[in-house]
């Protein structure tokens, strides 16, 4: 039988120390403002998981700049003073109850659904994107037909990253992670179907992951070691859960020791199907992850299964297990998990009509 004790475990990310390997994985929860300033009842929300005993919370992906950055409506920004100053109350509750808050930052790319700024996306290239917009973020039909970022344009999104993570420091975050996963910006530079460039952005897979190279690199110089700075990559996308790197294990092996070679304090890998053998191999993306960048790694999908996550690090495919649905379900997961009445009522769907903290705080008045 296995024992849930490793996830109880105290874990060092750079000079943090987690005091157990359970993290709230970023969940999108289109709660703020029009304008993108976080709001009273999400507060609240990322409350819930400080006192629910969670090791570490990764909040929603929170867009950088006022230009093109932002992907759903109603989604946080950390862009502006108001933005700045409203993520500091949240970070200050949540201190409160002593769990470390690391802020994810995100660009959507091609991937617009609704944004305050803009019409269109930019994307690498002037391609049609996969799927269908998302309806529980309010999105119909396909995502408009982005326009091709210019060189100019990278150089300035990579200062939009490093502005936003400066202004995360301002807030009183305790990290930083660039969402590099699930087909947003960075995403769908690293995916062949998103990027037909070729220039030094495109091509191989050496060009393919530039970009994310470049804004981790940016990132880290304006943070300066102050805070721990995390990158998340998938393979699986919101607009594509079925997308694999095209090399295998090889793209892994250039991905992560590329990575290492930058030099984040973690990477996390995520997935939207759970954490299944990739390549038809025996092995999940975390197993590889962890066999090439050689450094922390945290794994997330499917994990609130506690002995589900618990396998994981004890064979030391992962450091650190993020759960997303079964947070959403359960925001005092780790502490029903440790007092051995986990009651988690997991019910994928409920993500679906009730994307919003309110619509899902009366889904659990109604369920559980
Ligand atoms: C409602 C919802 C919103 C999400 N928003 C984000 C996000 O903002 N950033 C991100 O990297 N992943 C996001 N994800 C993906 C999750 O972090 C996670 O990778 C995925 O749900 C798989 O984990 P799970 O099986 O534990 O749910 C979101 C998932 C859900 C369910």
């Amino acid at each position: 039988m296995t024992s849930i004790s490793p996830l109880f475990k105290e874990f060092q990310i750079d000079s943090l120390t987690l005091k157990n390997r359970l993290v709230v994985a970023p969940m999108t929860r289109v709660s703020a403002t029009s304008e993108g300033i976080p709001t009273e009842i999400m507060k609240e929300h990322y409350q819930e998981y400080s006192k629910g005993g969670w090791g570490l919370i990764i909040t929603e992906g929170t867009y950088i700049d006022e230009s093109f950055s932002q992907g759903y409506r109603n989604q946080p920004g950390i862009a502006n003073k108001q933005h700045i100053e409203n993520w500091k109350k949240i970070v200050d509750a949540v201190h409160i109850s002593n769990t470390p808050i690391f802020l994810q930052l995100i660009h959507a790319g091609g991937l617009i659904q609704e944004n305050i700024y803009q019409k269109r996306g930019i994307a690498p290239s002037r391609t049609e994107l996969l799927g269908k917009m998302l309806p529980h973020y309010f999105g119909e039909g396909k995502f408009p037909v982005p326009m091709e970022i210019t060189k100019e344009q990278i150089e300035k999104t990579v200062s939009s990253f490093a502005s936003a993570a400066k202004n995360a420091l301002e807030a009183g975050f305790d990290g930083i992670e660039i969402h590099g996963a699930n087909g947003y910006l960075l995403d769908q530079f690293l995916t062949v179907f998103s990027n037909h460039r070729n220039d030094e952005y495109g091509g191989d897979i050496k060009n393919r992951i530039r970009f994310h190279c470049e804004v981790l690199q940016g990132v880290l110089d304006a943070i300066k070691g102050k805070i721990p700075v995390g990158m998340r990559i998938s393979q699986t996308k919101v607009n594509n859960f079925e997308y694999e790197w095209p090399g295998g294990e090889k793209d892994a092996s250039f991905i992560f020791k590329k990575m290492k070679s930058v030099g984040p304090s973690y990477v996390h890998v995520s997935t939207h199907k759970g954490l299944e053998p990739v390549w038809q191999t025996r092995h999940n993306l975390a197993y590889y992850a962890k066999k090439y960048f050689e450094g922390t790694v945290i794994a997330c999908g499917g994990l609130h299964d506690p002995k589900k996550a618990a396998n994981l690090l004890n064979k030391q495919e992962a450091d650190l297990a993020a759960v997303g649905k079964g947070a959403i379900a359960n925001p005092n997961l780790p502490n029903d998990i440790h007092s051995k009445k986990d009651n988690t009522q997991f019910v994928p769907e409920m993500i679906r009509p009730f994307a919003t903290i309110e619509n899902t705080r009366s889904w659990r008045k109604k369920n559980l």
